[in-house]
């Protein structure tokens, strides 16, 4: 039977679905979160459907999740001005708490989103059809990061509640806040990446517009109360509904002072250059990449070959850090693409409930999008060289491999996200050095090989081209306290569980001469707590 036929099979019927992950009424969700209050939202709805087909009587069709408020540019504006009440000029409850009252507010909130954790990641692999282990993946590492951040700002803290006396000065530094974020995260990443930015805007005490991707909606609603009962009114205040709607009313009123994004580089440009008063922006983007993966001669062909297929195709190749091309030198290549491409085809497809899935449905219209890619490289000379590629049904695209790729062709250059894998043959080393140099993206390269000595060679130069070099291991995000980060069009600013702490944070100082009647009066502050941010108090 032909894998078109097997993975129609597969979509399942209503009665299919295991119980324990079915959603057996939609979510019909109506509120919405602002300055503290759950609003209720009588308006317009947006129906969140997911990449899963369901058959019934009639036919299979997209399941429905549930539908959500589609906020207009009013409520848009309302959650800003919340945010910038309850920041009010640094002067709120939030940003003048003291780090350890923060902590604990941060801390309680994790405690009660670990409550949610089923219905959570439930509606996550619903919603981006990611495989249940993936999606429980997501959400554990989630949890870590905020138990990793809540560390990290401990561990800051304490490094900063001493004095420093320098040239008659006496002084203490700690990072203070920056005002409002507004944050966005990615559909395919849309709790993990999302919570990078939020958690250490807010544990730095900003203030906080927040609005999920679409898809990756739905999974935020078991979390609003706990947004509303763990933060001070304003602090975190959500906003749902069309990007283009919401969003473009919020950066020229000047009131957002960090903008946190996940997206296209083409859409960051767009929101940044809105802002009236660009300098005093600050931005921590996630954008755009193609990490190419560099296969010598020497490498390993069994590591290489499972780390190309987890670097290409974890998540149906759906990661920013996704292997998005792959150089392999003429030498290794027949061996290479024999062992890969039955790899690839041995990859189980399914639903994202089933064990051992990997590749699952893709967003609707993805399908539409590869197979143009694929065309476009057939008609330059490249063919699907593995036995299930490019087969389709519904919102599933089976994995392809494609083969000889070339600069002629619109896979060499744009991002696929998807399950597509071009692989150029090479013969000098300078063809991979040289796309990566010519190339918009600089976020990571893979090499594999064991020569010792052209490894040492060529990372040299490409550290100057990208953020991180894997040698024999897929391009990726983790550990979190890795620096995660670009050059060129991949990013602006480096994530990482401490490096977030300082971009949504500055230092400030508090400064004295070192008089005597001053001494005497920073000594009774700190002795008597007078201050949070002048405190030499040290968080266990
Ligand atoms: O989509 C981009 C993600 O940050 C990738 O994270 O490498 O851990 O899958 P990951």
């Amino acid at each position: 039977m032909q894998l078109a036929d097997r993975v129609k099979l597969t979509f399942p019927k209503a009665a299919d679905i295991p119980a324990e992950f079915d959603i057996p009424k939609p979510i019909d969700q109506k509120l919405y979160l602002i300055n503290g209050e759950l609003r209720y939202w009588e308006g317009a709805q947006e129906e969140a459907y997911s990449p899963i087909y369901v058959g019934g009587e009639s036919g299979s069709s997209p399941k429905l999740i549930g539908k959500f408020p589609l906020l207009t540019e009013k409520e848009s504006l309302e959650a800003l001005d919340a945010a910038v009440k309850a920041y009010d000029k640094g002067r709120g409850i939030w940003p003048t708490m003291s780090v350890s009252d923060r902590i604990e507010r941060v801390q309680d909130f994790a405690y009660r989103m670990e409550e949610r954790r089923d219905e959570i990641v439930n509606l996550l692999m619903w919603e981006i059809g990611k495989s249940y282990k993936d999606s429980a993946k997501e959400f554990d590492r989630t949890i870590q990061y905020i138990g990793d951040t809540i560390d990290a700002l401990k561990d800051l803290d304490r490094s900063s509640s001493r004095f420093v006396i320098e040239q008659g000065i006496i002084g203490q530094i700690r990072r203070s806040s920056l005002g409002v974020a507004l944050c966005m995260g990615p559909s395919n990443y849309p709790l993990n990446e999302t919570f990078t930015t939020f958690i250490p805007a807010i544990i730095m005490g900003n203030t906080v517009v927040f609005k999920p991707p679409r898809p990756g909606v739905m999974l935020y609603y078991p979390m609003l109360e706990a947004f509303r009962d763990s933060f001070p009114p304003g602090v975190i205040n959500t906003i749902y509904g069309a990007g283009r709607e919401v969003i473009p009313p919020l950066m020229p009123t000047g009131k957002v002072d960090i903008l946190a994004f996940i997206g296209s580089s083409k859409v960051a440009d767009s929101l940044k250059k809105q802002h009236p008063k660009s300098h005093r922006l600050r931005c921590a983007l996630g954008l755009d990449a193609k990490n190419p993966g560099i296969i010598l001669p020497s490498a390993d062909l069994d590591l290489t070959v499972q780390e190309c297929l987890l670097g290409t195709l974890s998540y149906n190749g759906q990661r920013c850090t996704a292997l998005k091309m792959l150089f392999v030198h003429t030498q290794i290549l027949d061996r290479f693409l024999e062992k890969f491409t039955k790899a690839v085809d041995g990859l189980k497809c399914g639903m994202p409930w089933e064990p051992d899935v990997k590749i699952t449905p893709v967003p609707e219209g993805r399908a539409k999008y590869f197979l143009e890619l694929i065309a476009d490289a057939e008609k330059h000379g490249a063919q699907v060289i593995n036995a299930d590629g490019a087969q389709t049904s519904n919102t599933f695209f089976s994995p392809t491999v494609v083969y000889p790729v070339n600069s002629q062709m619109r896979l060499y250059r744009e991002e696929q996200f998807g399950p597509v894998v071009p692989i150029v043959p090479f013969n000098d080393i300078e063809t991979p050095i040289q796309y990566i140099a010519d190339s918009q993206y600089g976020q990571q390269v893979s090499i594999f090989g064991q020569d010792i000595d052209l490894i040492a060679k060529l990372i040299d130069p490409l550290v100057n081209q990208v953020c991180r070099v894997n040698i024999n291991s897929q391009c990726q995000r983790g550990p979190d306290s890795f620096p995660f980060n670009g050059r060129k069009d991949s990013a602006e600013s480096t994530l990482s569980v401490s490096d977030a702490l300082r971009t949504f944070s500055i230092r400030t100082i508090v400064a004295t001469k070192e008089a005597s009647a001053n001494k005497a009066m920073v000594t009774k502050i700190v002795r008597e707590h007078k201050s949070n941010f002048l405190s030499t108090d040290f968080i266990l």
